[in-house]
């Protein structure tokens, strides 16, 4: 069984980042294979930025065409996902929601890739944290079939790194999120 985390901070040592390796350690004491990429590291142009949305106009039989596919890092990513049972999706909140790089993720990609995929979400946020869970729950049911096992909302104000880490409460939360989804790979088999 293998999970992957996508990482959407900036900071990639900092409490998003943290809670997250904490949450494939936990599954990895439990024989899961784990990875983890920063989102950071891809370049994912969002919706409208290179192009003048042709993908809603000129839709295929074999799904959308963006003229913008082949320039940024975006395939890279859906492969990824494709190759793995599941995924952790872990993110700090931005100005009430996702960071901007987030978003454009789930603009970009059609989400197919994460058909059949047990899905965890971890969302670093004093506040709106559930809506962080939102915003990436919504746009993936809407577009695929995945099993959500669970989300980690941590609600603590965590301004500096390390922060997160240190509180057994938001370790726990994480431990729990890792086990929801370490029985829902379970599931599937
Ligand atoms: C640009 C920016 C906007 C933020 N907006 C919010 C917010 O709306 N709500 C909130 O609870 N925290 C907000 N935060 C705080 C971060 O979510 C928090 O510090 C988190 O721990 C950062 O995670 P990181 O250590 O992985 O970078 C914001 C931080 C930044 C840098």
């Amino acid at each position: 069984m293998k999970v992957v985390a996508i990482v959407a901070s900036p900071r990639r040592d900092g409490n998003t980042a943290d809670m997250t390796n904490y949450a494939l350690k936990t599954l990895r004491t439990k024989g899961v294979e784990t990875n983890a990429y920063n989102l950071f590291d891809f370049k994912i142009t969002p919706c409208g930025v290179k192009c003048n949305v042709e993908c809603y106009e000129h839709v295929s039989p074999s799904g959308r065409i963006c003229p913008v596919d082949n320039e940024d890092d975006l395939l890279k990513l859906i492969e990824i996902i494709k190759d793995v049972d599941g995924v952790i999706l872990a993110t700090p909140c931005y100005g009430f929601d996702v960071p901007a790089h987030l978003k454009a993720y789930l603009e970009r990609s059609e989400l197919k890739e994460y058909d059949g995929k047990v899905v965890g979400i971890i969302a670093i946020a004093s506040l709106g944290g559930i809506h962080l869970a939102s915003t990436i729950t919504s746009n993936i049911i809407h577009n695929s079939n995945p099993f959500i096992a669970g989300w980690a909302i941590i609600t603590r104000f965590y301004p500096r790194k390390g922060q997160a880490i240190k509180e057994e409460n938001s370790r726990k939360s994480v431990e729990k999120l890792a086990e929801k989804m370490y029985f829902a790979l379970h599931g599937k088999e």
